[in-house]
């Protein structure tokens, strides 16, 4: 058995932010949760960190060190998504206030600080709200950079288009310029755009079988789930919420579950139109150098399976 990944997650909880870092603490064989830094994204930061710190009571684990990223985009004005998540970001379930303290450091020196102090190649980031914090920690400390083993990160469109505007995704219309920097920065990018999180639907059987758990985390997924699906539904007619960001905790435990190119992405920082869009070349059509793994499809059966399976152990 290989050693556990050891990951950084940086997220903007958000219901579906949530299932996955539970997804990597229900993982310890495969994952071990360095620390987690909250970005303002779905909600504003006063919120996605204290939703940080909820969800690591919620399973137990106040060992896990929570840290206050960036509360804005590096150079535009802050777009939250409450539409979505309901204005406290985990909307569904009353929660309890959190008693866990947030660390005093601020959430990037403690990724610059975790990759300088770990040897080259075996820190991954997991970024699963806006790359603002991400950016930041590679304009700041650029020889972090080659450090990192890799980044993972849940974002951008290619065939799904947009869910924020009619062409981009909402973590990185929230800040262009910082993905613009993390996909020039050269870094191994694994990219889980919406083309697969629409394939990774919930389904009212699986909800189902998570409330069947009879756990506290059980009841409170179905009842996230319940909340966040409304959106989708009403949107794309779908049937059922798309667990968007734990896609990118599945791949790190079992990457097979995933299809993709190495494609070149680009992201659009200068049209109002089209801001925020991943130009994915994924038919080859440039010859621009490939940057990113982009993911395209999801054995879904095998992604609820493995989620019930871990969600089931806490
Ligand atoms: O577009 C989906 C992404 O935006 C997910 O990460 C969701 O949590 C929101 O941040
Ligand atoms: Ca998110």
């Amino acid at each position: 058995m290989a050693a556990p990944r050891k990951i950084i997650i940086d997220t903007d909880p958000g219901q579906d932010d949530a299932v996955a870092i539970l997804l990597a603490l229900g993982s310890p064989d495969e994952i071990d949760l360095l620390g987690i830094v909250a970005v303002a994204g779905n909600v504003p930061l006063a919120l996605t960190e204290k939703n940080s710190r909820i969800i690591c009571e919620l399973a137990e684990r106040t060992d896990i060190p929570v840290y206050a990223g960036c509360d804005a985009p590096i150079r535009r004005k802050l777009v939250t998504a409450e539409h979505v998540h309901g204005k406290t970001g985990l909307d569904g379930p009353k929660l309890p206030e959190p008693t866990m303290p947030l660390q005093d450091q601020h959430g990037v020196d403690f990724i610059i600080e975790t990759l300088r102090n770990a040897p080259a190649g075996t820190v991954t980031l997991v970024p699963i709200g806006p790359l603002t914090n991400i950016a930041v920690a590679f304009n700041r400390a650029p020889d972090i950079i080659g450090r990192v083993q890799e980044v993972v990160l849940m974002g951008g469109a290619y065939f799904e288009v947009g869910n924020i505007t009619p062409a981009a995704e909402f973590n990185i219309y929230v800040d262009p310029e910082a993905a613009d920097i993390v996909f020039k920065s050269g870094v191994k990018i694994t990219v889980m755009p919406l083309d697969v999180t629409h394939k990774a639907l919930t389904s009212a059987r699986w909800i189902a079988d998570i409330k069947a758990l009879d756990t506290n985390v059980g009841h409170l997924v179905a009842s996230w789930t319940d909340f966040f699906e409304r959106f989708d539904i009403e949107k794309y007619g779908s049937q059922g919420a798309p667990l968007h960001d734990p896609c990118t905790i599945a791949y790190l435990i079992n990457p097979d579950l995933f299809q993709g190119r190495f494609i070149n992405v680009e992201i659009e920082t200068q049209s109002e139109l089209t801001l925020g869009m991943t130009v994915a070349d994924w038919w080859g059509v440039t010859n621009r150098v490939p940057n990113a793994m982009f993911m395209g499809s999801v054995d879904d059966k095998g992604f609820f399976d493995l989620l019930t399976d871990r969600l089931a152990r806490l």
